[in-house]
């Protein structure tokens, strides 16, 4: 049965090139994995003192992480890190202490940049919180998307086959990495 894989993409613009990048990961995965996009944009701002009664975005979005067999994060970088809607809902998956929907899932980073650098700052300040969310991230290859606005045709898929052909590639080793770590 193909691994159950929640998406989650650091941007939360209409338009935006991560989003185009995610939808197309989803259709280049082959059998072994189903990635299914958790929205992040309708969290509230993490703040311990809701948790007496959550919010239902917070619920929801729990749930659909915690019933994942592991997250494929796909971001932009803002000013060399990763933005900020990302690292809330990071936050807000970690808690109640002690029930983190993160704990063991396997995860893989496909930062996304317009410029030349890939968004190399986000994908390894990610990496950080991942380590003590106790998320086993894959390490190679990695995927660092640089001018995207050369690679996505007018209706957001990628028109380049090497760029295919690499994240088809990136893609199988996370399946992989899902088996071996599960
Ligand atoms: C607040 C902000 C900070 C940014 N900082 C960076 C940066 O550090 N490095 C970078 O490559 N691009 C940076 N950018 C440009 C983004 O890469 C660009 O807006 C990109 O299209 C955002 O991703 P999206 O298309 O998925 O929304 C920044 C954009 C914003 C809005």
């Amino acid at each position: 049965m193909a691994y159950d894989v929640a998406v989650l993409v650091g941007s939360l613009r209409k338009g935006s090139f991560s989003r185009a990048v995610a939808d197309n990961l989803v259709t280049l995965a082959d059998a072994a994995l189903k990635l299914r996009m958790v929205e992040i944009g309708d969290l509230p701002l993490y703040n311990p003192d809701l948790e007496d009664a959550p919010p239902a975005a917070w619920t929801r979005f729990r749930d659909e992480v915690a019933r994942a067999d592991a997250v494929l994060f796909v971001t932009p970088e803002y000013n060399r890190s990763i933005p900020g809607a990302l690292k809330n809902a990071l936050d807000v998956g970690s808690r109640p202490y002690g029930k983190s929907a993160w704990a063991g899932k396997p995860a893989a980073v496909v930062s996304v940049s317009p410029g030349l650098l890939g968004a190399f700052g986000a994908n390894h300040h990610l990496r950080q919180p991942l380590v003590f969310l106790d998320m086993p991230v894959m390490q190679q290859p990695e995927a660092y998307v640089s001018k995207v606005g050369d690679l996505l045709g007018q209706d957001g898929k990628f028109i380049n086959e090497d760029t295919k052909t690499f994240l088809k590639a990136f893609l199988a080793a996370f399946a992989t990495w899902i088996g071996k770590t599960k």
